[in-house]
């Protein structure tokens, strides 16, 4: 099993360029199932998620050529199958999202019930009630989610989520794509990767309105034409290097990321002491050699603090000045990386879903254990600024969504090298 060693200390400092989302390319490349044509996507990015949604399109018949530029062109003329087999759908919660486009297209899905993972139980209630209200019949049998659509397929539906969900309103806004009439989508989420999965529908010829906000009108079309896409990049990817710039007190430019998609981790950051500058397609951080201040802060759904910059944040505390408290109120069990954050010096003490983090000068290297994606991002971070060696164990996890993560950082100046 793959493992990162880190030998901290040194300010990190330079530029890189942000890739693409992850969490804008799989629901997109979930989308894709809705085309009756070929579609070609830029900007996908190399990961394991990405490379695992492959597969699920693979199984359902989709055909994808991948060019020498990265452009992907995919062709859902010819599905063959509407199963997303547990094999994969185990390995990646995201898989979910293929239920609504075939529901929506093909009139069936068989997607297997995904599970929870480390940080929480993840359930998919509101994506099957959505589905439900726009008339398709749901069964769970085998652990499998068996879903129909009526005769003449989906209907419009008016529906209001309880809770904020992303990958709700994702799935839904799929569906209704396609549905016959007008659906309306109330306290749907309004993150960047929303809007970058409505912008994409439009493109392919759907009339998706009001993403970005949390009403989304959406106006059932007969079918949708193919085209070029360039997924978003990924702001969460961003606030990563800024979080191990801020705390290992270095200067780093990102290179093509839109800077009003993380203002809330910025104004976070600047809190802490950095002095950010941003243009139209880049942000700059400094700290001028500084320790970061320690700051408050609380996760919740867009255009508030993100939840996946919540375990980064915890790291650039443990080594701020001063005591700051982190609460997260979307996942039940994500804020696991502050155990192993102690084995390295932080002062954490946990209660409930709040972590009180008490700054240390600096954190001593040791051999951790990544627990889930962003989890493993805070203990590269850790790793960056404590003093010795650190070595992260089960970096899969980091594979699922950062891209090339140690040339990445070496590109930055750190002292970081994969050893398989
Ligand atoms: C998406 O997960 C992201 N994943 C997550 O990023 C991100 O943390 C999360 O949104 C919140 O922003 C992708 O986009 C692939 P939710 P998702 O549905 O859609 C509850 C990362 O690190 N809920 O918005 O699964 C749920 O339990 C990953 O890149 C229900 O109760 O998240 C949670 O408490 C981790 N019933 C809250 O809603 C449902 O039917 C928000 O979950 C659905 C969700």
């Amino acid at each position: 099993m793959d493992k990162l060693l880190i030998r901290g200390g040194a300010p990190l400092a330079g530029e890189v360029r942000v890739s693409g989302s992850k969490n804008a390319a799989l629901p997109i490349l979930a989308a894709t199932l809705l085309v009756d044509d070929v579609v070609t996507l830029s900007n996908v990015p190399h990961l394991n998620d990405v490379t695992t949604m492959f597969e699920l399109l693979g199984c359902l018949g989709v055909e994808m050529v991948l060019d020498e530029k990265m452009h992907i062109d995919i062709d859902a003329r010819n599905i063959t199958s509407l199963v997303a087999p547990y094999d994969l759908v185990k390995t990646m919660r995201a898989s979910i999202l293929v239920l609504g486009p075939l529901l929506a297209r093909f009139g069936e899905a068989h997607v297997s019930f995904p599970g929870g993972c480390a940080i929480g139980s993840r359930p998919v209630d509101l994506h099957l009630r959505g589905l439900e209200a726009m008339g398709a019949s749901i069964e769970i049998d085998g652990g499998y989610i068996r879903a129909k659509a009526p005769d003449g397929g989906l209907r419009a539906a008016h529906l209001l989520f309880d809770i904020v969900t992303v990958g709700g309103t994702e799935n839904l806004m799929m569906a209704a794509a396609l549905a016959k009439g007008t659906s309306v989508i109330e306290n749907a989420a309004r993150e960047p990767e929303i809007v970058d999965l409505a912008n994409f529908i439009n493109v392919m010829g759907g009339r998706v309105e009001g993403a970005g906000s949390d009403t989304l009108v959406v106006h059932g079309v007969e079918s949708l034409h193919g085209g070029h896409y360039r997924v978003m990049p990924d702001r969460i990817e961003a606030g990563t290097f800024l979080a191990a710039a801020a705390a290992t007190r270095g200067k780093v430019k990102l290179r093509d990321i839109d800077p009003h998609t993380l203002e809330a981790v910025l104004l976070k950051l600047q809190e802490a002491g950095a002095d950010i500058q941003t243009g139209p397609d880049w942000i700059s951080l400094d700290m001028h050699g500084k320790r970061p201040k320690a700051v408050n802060l609380r996760t919740a759904p867009y255009p508030a603090f993100p939840t996946d910059m919540q375990a980064q944040l915890t790291t650039v505390n443990a080594v701020a000045e001063g005591t700051g408290a982190v609460t997260e109120t979307i996942f039940e069990n994500r804020l696991i990386q502050t155990h192993e954050l102690n084995r390295m010096g932080a002062k954490i003490i946990l209660e409930g879903n709040t972590a009180i983090i008490t700054g240390v000068e600096t954190l001593k290297g040791a051999p951790v254990m990544a627990s889930d994606l962003r989890a493993s991002a805070s203990l590269v971070i850790a790793g960056l600024v404590a003093k010795g060696e650190t070595l992260v164990d089960r970096i899969y996890h980091i594979d699922r969504g950062y891209e090339c993560i140690e040339e990445k950082l070496r590109q930055l100046g750190a002292d970081i090298q994969r050893i398989v």
